[in-house]
């Protein structure tokens, strides 16, 4: 059976490059969210104080659907969005993954995020928002993995054995808030 797996967490996690090297593994057909809102046009704006595409998600909704329906292989969905934007019925498994506060912090100060995207996206991680999208639309699909520090083969590794159910999936283990209390970080890594 034709599989539909979301990759899905904060920005710069690490998804598309997880996604397209379990692409690579699989044979998979790999949607990028937004190259596809892009070349589909399926935008309603730009949002120039947050600086990103303002995407029409009942549009990405139908057009998804369709895609995915029309494949005839595995399927990789790659977005932080994903999880808001594919139709759960067509889903066979979600990946969220989790990255350290601390270490992902450094990831976007060198990939060059401004301070107000930088701290959005901390407040986002710590606080679960890709996880809970993920439970709220495809309970019993979701599979949490924390990949810090964690190589891109061992990442695919990984998802490669819960794919064939030689690994169980789990989620609710991640708790950084709890690290950073126990550090003293709180207050400098969750600004909201
Ligand atoms: N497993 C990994 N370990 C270390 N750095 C990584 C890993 N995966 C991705 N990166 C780096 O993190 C940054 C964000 O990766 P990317 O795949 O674009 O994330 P996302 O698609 O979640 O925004 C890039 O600079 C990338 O090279
Ligand atoms: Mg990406």
């Amino acid at each position: 059976m034709k599989r539909v797996i979301l990759v899905t967490g904060t920005p710069c996690v690490g998804k598309t490059t997880t996604a397209r090297a379990l692409a690579e593994n699989l044979g998979a057909v790999c949607i990028n969210l937004t190259e596809f809102a892009k070349t589909r046009g399926l935008t309603l704006g730009e949002d120039r104080v947050r600086q990103t595409i303002i995407v029409d998600e009942e549009a990405m909704y139908k057009s998804l659907g369709e895609s995915i329906s029309a494949a005839n292989t595995d399927i990789i969905i790659d977005g932080h969005y994903a999880a808001a934007v594919t139709p759960s019925e067509l889903v066979t498994h979600v990946f969220v993954l989790r990255r350290n506060p601390i270490e992902l912090k450094k990831e976007m100060q060198c990939c060059g995020f401004s301070a107000t995207k930088i701290d959005e996206n901390l407040s986002a991680e710590i606080l679960d928002s890709c996880l809970i999208e993920a439970l709220q639309n495809h309970p019993d699909k979701v599979c949490e993995l924390d990949v810090s520090g964690q190589a891109t083969e061992d990442i695919v590794d990984v998802i490669l054995k819960v794919l064939n159910k030689d690994r169980n999936c789990s989620s609710g283990f991640v708790d950084w808030l709890d690290m950073l209390e126990r550090e003293g970080l709180t207050d400098r890594y969750l600004r909201v």
